[in-house]
């Protein structure tokens, strides 16, 4: 009989166990955790490295690198992941919208390195357009190219379209009162980085991290590390946003920038981006300007309290700005995991304005209510 009663018990424990679990999965997430395992509606953690946001019909996309564990990972072995979300806490698998090719003698095969891809939306061709760096599989980081794809929709499938290096044979945008001296001078070089541009004249510049932003008046630009990073381009894209239009503007001459991420609030552009240590986090950097072609001015590190020395463990992606509420943008940064490069993670934080300056401060755990409703 006792025996009876405690055989009833353990069934009874492990229906409870198993159903708490199955409840525990169907928990809708209400709040941002920075840093730690993200579920996906499969229960996986998201795979969207490196990743951009795009807002179309209510609805975010997470587009970013699809990692493999190990350190295999750090090459693109599978593609550009794609994830949707109505709150930006729950994240559905859209599957892989941009694949690797299993061509070996394609620009973008297997085993390539294929980083910080940003979808756009197109209004005149009515396509997705997405931008990514870009080096040819076996080629290090040499080649330093920008990639671009497009598709019909916004979930992919993508096709790959061309990669090469931006601007061949384009002097800079100067913007007004920049003095003779700041002209780069391919007859006399004047500078380390003045001599990669001219070197790079010819054959287009170099573009390493990069992103995309789209300006209120439906103009995009390319924001990217050249230079052999160090200067940032932010360059104007044509009005399909497939190609460069020569016109661009080189920002920090010569102080190493990577990871540039731009956003617009008030009038002002701003631009978050890191120093150059590889996946080990560094200092964040934020510049600002009036117009896009600059001139940009430097801020110094928009992070403060602990750990803000090292971006708390992370490296910029993108911003960006929630649908709906009032000075409510999200600074989204990777920490990467080189050696088990799947289990890189993601920490998002509220950008809090102090007048025109930025701040950003670490918090465990947050919601979007931290922002306030537009009206
Ligand atoms: C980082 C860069 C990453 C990746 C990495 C490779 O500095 O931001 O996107 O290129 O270097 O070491």
């Amino acid at each position: 009989m006792k025996a009876y009663k405690y055989l009833l018990l353990a069934i009874c424990f492990t229906i409870g166990t198993a159903s708490a679990q199955k409840t525990e999965k169907a928990v809708q997430a209400q709040s941002f955790s920075p840093g730690q395992i993200w579920p996906d509606n499969n229960g996986i953690h998201i795979n969207a490295h490196g990743g951009g946001l795009l807002y179309a019909k209510s609805t975010y996309y997470w587009f970013g690198e699809h990692k493999i564990a190990g350190g295999a990972g750090n090459r693109a072995m599978v593609g550009v992941h794609c994830y949707s979300s109505k709150d930006l806490y729950n994240w559905k698998d859209e599957g892989i919208a941009l694949k690797v090719s299993a061509d070996s003698t394609n620009d973008i095969a297997k085993g390539c390195i294929l980083e910080r891809p940003k979808v756009v939306y197109n209004k005149k061709s009515k396509k997705y357009v997405m931008w990514f760096h870009l080096e040819l599989r076996g080629q290090g980081y040499k080649v330093a190219r920008a990639g671009l794809a497009t598709a019909d929709n916004v979930t992919g499938p993508y096709t790959f379209i061309k990669s090469y290096r931006p601007n061949a044979g384009f002097m800079p945008f100067y913007p007004e009162g920049t003095s003779e001296t700041e002209k780069v001078n391919c007859d006399h070089p004047a500078t380390k980085s003045d001599g990669f541009f001219c070197r790079d004249l010819p054959g287009g510049q170099m573009a390493r991290d990069m992103n995309v932003f789209v300006d209120d008046d439906g103009k995009a630009y390319h924001i990217f590390s050249a230079e052999e990073n160090f200067t940032l381009d932010i360059a104007e894209l044509n009005d399909e946003f497939t190609e460069h239009t020569g016109k661009f503007a080189r920002v920090y001459v010569g102080h190493q920038t990577e990871a540039p991420a731009i956003f617009k609030h008030n009038g002002i552009y701003y631009m978050i981006g890191s120093g150059t240590t590889g996946w080990a986090p560094n200092p964040a950097r934020w510049f600002s300007a009036k117009s896009i072609m600059g001139p940009w001015t430097y801020h110094g590190n928009p992070c403060v309290g602990k750990g803000s020395e090292i971006t708390f463990g992370g490296q910029s992606t993108y911003v960006l700005p929630v649908a709906g509420k009032k000075d409510a943008f999200i600074f989204m940064a990777d920490k990467w995991t080189p050696k088990d490069a799947i289990d890189g993670r993601y920490l998002w934080l509220p950008i809090t304005f102090k007048g025109d300056d930025i701040e950003i401060n670490w918090l465990d755990t947050w919601g979007l209510d931290v922002f306030k409703k537009i009206g």
